[in-house]
């Protein structure tokens, strides 16, 4: 593929206005969420178009340090056995948030990339704890993030992440650390908001991009027939990417909130049913099976388009990522907390394991009728306890800059969806890596 060759179908007739971006809608889902399932209310009015600041530079800039190398480890384990060791997976999902000096690999001013909603650093807040901190899984030792071992397992390759702001904001922390270590060029991009974009690494010919695409299927955001809702074709992906599937050689998908909106679903051309479509005159179905025939029209596109190809693909989903609002989203401390909880402090419950579980099993069944394909990788990133544990990585307030500067209004918008940069979503790319690195090790 030539980096800068167009996204094939491409069209942006749908977009959306701009007081409909995806972060404030997610900053009201959760709250919605409990009232749209149980106590059908309309959502509740928000105008912040004039507060939308303009953002994304797009220029990275590289810190002066170079990579970081791990921390010395202390085993008993002799080499051979921690060779072996890391020939078998990992349970990223058992371990806790242990306290960590090194902190993060990159900060506020040194990546160009963050979206200015999760530039919580240079947005003024004032506490640093939850920088430092990092996952220690009970059963494995998961190895600070190393840019170069990156960059050298995705050498020739093309990576996407596939899906809504949440994707985003992990190409994001990938995004920074990477430069830590190499200069990207930014080479293509395209939509409102920067929702497709594709990067280059000279040094070690790897490109980078990100498809926006929070249902992976075929869908219109925010119709504007009828009532505001999505429509959603659960039996065909969006082109936007599956068409340019060709080129990709790891994919990264991640959704999930946007499922939660009101929506009318289409399958096999005629209505599935609809969720929280008040006035459209449609059976509800909710949005758990909705979001399972996405993921499993993901992955089956993928496996036909792609299983059988000379290079294959590795194929990951980042299952979902909780948010923590504690009271009411558009006022003061809505996410107040500046430590991760402590083991047994938060159950994993409700709607996210809901979430959670239709990845983990939509994966599996992905994983089996892959296996005719010897080139063909899926891995979940099961990041939904671990992030579940960081009520303190949110922006917050700083979604916006300075908030306080005239002291606590009465509203506050407050972002207790996506990730501060640097923040927990680093973890989620030092997993990613981890991963391909047994990988790595395994073939050998
Ligand atoms: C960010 O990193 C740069 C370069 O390492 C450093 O000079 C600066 O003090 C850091 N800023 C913060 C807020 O930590
Ligand atoms: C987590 O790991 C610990 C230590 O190896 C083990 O005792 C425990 O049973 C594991 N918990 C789960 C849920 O797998
Ligand atoms: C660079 O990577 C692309 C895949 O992303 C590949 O098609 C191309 O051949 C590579 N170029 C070189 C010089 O290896
Ligand atoms: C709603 O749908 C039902 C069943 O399809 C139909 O009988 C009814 O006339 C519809 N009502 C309206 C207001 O369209």
């Amino acid at each position: 593929m030539g980096v800068t060759s167009p996204l094939k179908g491409q069209s942006y007739s749908h977009s959306l206005p701009r007081k409909f971006l995806p972060y404030v809608l997610y900053a009201i889902l959760p709250i919605a969420l409990f009232r749209l399932y149980f106590h059908p209310l309309p959502l509740p009015q928000i105008s912040t178009t004039d507060q939308l600041s303009p953002n994304n530079r797009i220029v990275l800039t590289v810190s002066s340090s170079s990579s970081f190398s791990s921390p010395p480890v202390t085993s008993s384990l002799s080499k051979e056995e921690e060779i072996a060791g890391e020939k078998t997976p990992c349970d990223y999902t058992n371990g806790s948030w242990v306290h960590d000096k090194m902190g993060p690999l990159y900060n506020g001013t040194t990546c160009g990339t963050i979206k200015d909603g999760q530039n919580c650093i240079s947005h003024g807040r004032p506490d640093f704890g939850y920088l430092y901190w990092r996952w220690q899984p009970s059963q494995c030792k998961l190895p600070r993030f190393d840019p170069n071992t990156f960059l050298n397992l995705l050498r020739n390759k093309h990576l996407a992440f596939v899906g809504d702001s949440m994707a985003r904001n992990q190409l994001e922390s990938l995004l920074c650390m990477l430069a830590t270590a190499s200069l990207p060029k930014l080479v293509y991009t395209n939509g409102e908001d920067n929702k497709f974009r594709r990067w280059h690494f000279a040094s070690h010919n790897t490109t980078i991009s990100v498809y926006w695409s929070p249902f992976l299927v075929r869908g219109v955001e925010k119709s504007n027939t009828g009532p505001d809702h999505n429509e959603l074709f659960v039996d065909n992906v969006d082109e936007r990417w599956g068409g340019d599937l060709d080129h990709i050689d790891t994919i990264v998908l991640s959704i999930g909130h946007w499922f939660l909106h009101p929506a009318v679903f289409y399958e096999g051309g005629s209505v599935l049913g609809c969720h929280y479509c008040v006035g459209l005159n449609h059976t509800e179905i909710g949005f758990y099976d909705v979001m399972r025939k996405a993921v499993k029209t993901a992955l089956k596109t993928i496996t036909e388009r792609k299983g059988g190809s000379d290079n294959g693909i590795d194929v990951f989903l980042t299952s979902f990522s909780p948010s923590h609002f504690e009271g009411e989203w558009d006022k003061a401390g809505a996410c107040p907390k500046t430590k991760p909880y402590k083991e047994g402090e938060k159950k994993l419950e409700g709607m996210d394991a809901e979430m959670r579980a239709v990845e983990v099993e939509e994966m599996e069944a992905g994983k089996m009728n892959a296996k005719q394909f010897g080139k063909m990788r899926l891995e979940l990133l099961d990041v939904t306890k671990l992030s579940l544990m960081r009520p303190d990585g949110h922006p917050g307030p700083y979604m916006y800059p300075n908030p306080f500067a005239n002291g606590v209004q009465e509203r506050v918008q407050n972002d207790c969806v996506h990730w501060c940069l640097p923040g927990p979503i680093d973890t989620w790319n030092q997993i990613f890596l981890d991963v391909i690195r047994r990988w790595s090790i395994k073939s050998r």
